[in-house]
């Protein structure tokens, strides 16, 4: 097998601008059947697949132009070069730009940074929709998503709007291993955002995802999670059935806490408050209201429910943010 840039320099038709700059918007997304652990490292290579829903106007929008020198401003600060995330940018940036293309980068987030709302996934694929711009590439959904993919593996549900499935693909070099849409709209369905904590995580996902495969005994079960978890899901998307969604989703997503738990050092990204919440929800549960919850690699909580249970949520939850997937 090659190296990731070889690779993706024989999909791409250009790697200079022949535009003044290329402007995207990209939606950050959460997984409702999770990606946890890869098969491949360098080329970002999930085990199972996984189907996550975009979150409207909540991502990044990115402008990325040519200039003298590399430079990333991120809500409106610039980035020292030597920065983890400037890094992390330019590194990504490398494998689809000919060396001494300089490039600006500045890039503004509708959610908080690295809080298990996962920015990097929209910011991945909001670089590439930008590039595709910029560099003139014309590409269809399938590559960019393959493209973004080697952000960070769930950007690549990040390329479209609504419910997106990644197909985790067999080929070594990854050329099947992309997110498509599901083509379902599902104009009641809502996302609530409990925010926890803003700070970022303590051990980011890539990290995470090697630890629980290296230490973790459940991990070994995780496939046949995603296996049961990964059809429900999808038909109860097609069918607008929110308990069969609700109730899967938060089994998954529990599912892959236990395996992160199970971890050693151990990775607990829950703080008490996520504990409490999630009590909380269950209590409302129990009296009769439809709502289901998943968690990331982060202490916050995402609700699943639809919009009549709105008001009744915000009153239970004074903070919480309430998405529409189909506005943006
Ligand atoms: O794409 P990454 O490396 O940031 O990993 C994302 C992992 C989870 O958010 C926990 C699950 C998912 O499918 O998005």
């Amino acid at each position: 097998m090659t190296d990731p840039r070889s690779y993706i320099q024989t999909i791409l038709p250009r790697n200079t601008p022949v535009a003044k700059e290329g402007r995207a918007f990209a939606p950050a997304n959460i997984a409702l059947c999770k990606y946890w652990g890869k098969r491949d490292e360098a080329f970002k290579l999930p085990l199972t697949g996984s189907l996550s829903v975009s979150l409207g106007r909540l991502g990044t929008h990115m402008r990325i132009r040519p200039a003298d020198r590399d430079s990333l401003t991120l809500n409106g600060t610039e980035q020292a070069p030597a920065s983890a995330i400037s890094r992390r940018l330019f590194g990504f940036l490398d494998l689809f730009r000919d060396p001494g293309t300089a490039l600006a980068v500045d890039s503004k987030n509708t959610l908080p940074t690295a809080a298990g709302l996962a920015s990097s996934a929209s910011a991945f694929a909001a670089a590439v929709l930008a590039l595709n711009e910029l560099f003139g590439w014309e590409a269809d959904s399938d590559t960019l998503s393959q493209l973004a993919r080697f952000g960070s593996g769930s950007a690549c549900r990040s390329v479209r709007h609504g419910f997106m499935e990644w197909h985790p693909g067999e080929r070594p070099d990854g050329s099947d291993s992309f997110a498509t849409s599901l083509d379902a709209d599902w104009p009641e369905f809502r996302i609530g955002i409990l925010t926890v904590s803003n700070a970022p995580k303590p051990t980011g996902s890539g990290e995470g995802m090697k630890r629980t495969r290296d230490t973790s005994a459940l991990y070994r079960s995780w496939p046949d999670q995603v296996t049961g978890d990964l059809p429900l899901i999808r038909e109860a998307v097609r069918e607008r059935d929110l308990n069969t969604l609700g109730r899967t989703a938060e089994h998954n997503a529990l599912a892959m806490h236990a395996t992160m738990i199970a971890s050693w050092p151990p990775l607990i990204y829950w703080s008490p408050e996520t504990l409490a919440a999630l009590h909380r929800l269950h209590a409302l549960r129990e009296q009769g209201l439809p709502v289901y919850a998943t968690l990331d690699a982060g202490p916050n909580i995402k609700l699943l429910f639809e919009h009549p249970s709105a008001h009744d949520l915000l009153r239970e939850f004074a903070d919480l943010q309430v998405v529409n997937p189909e506005e943006f």
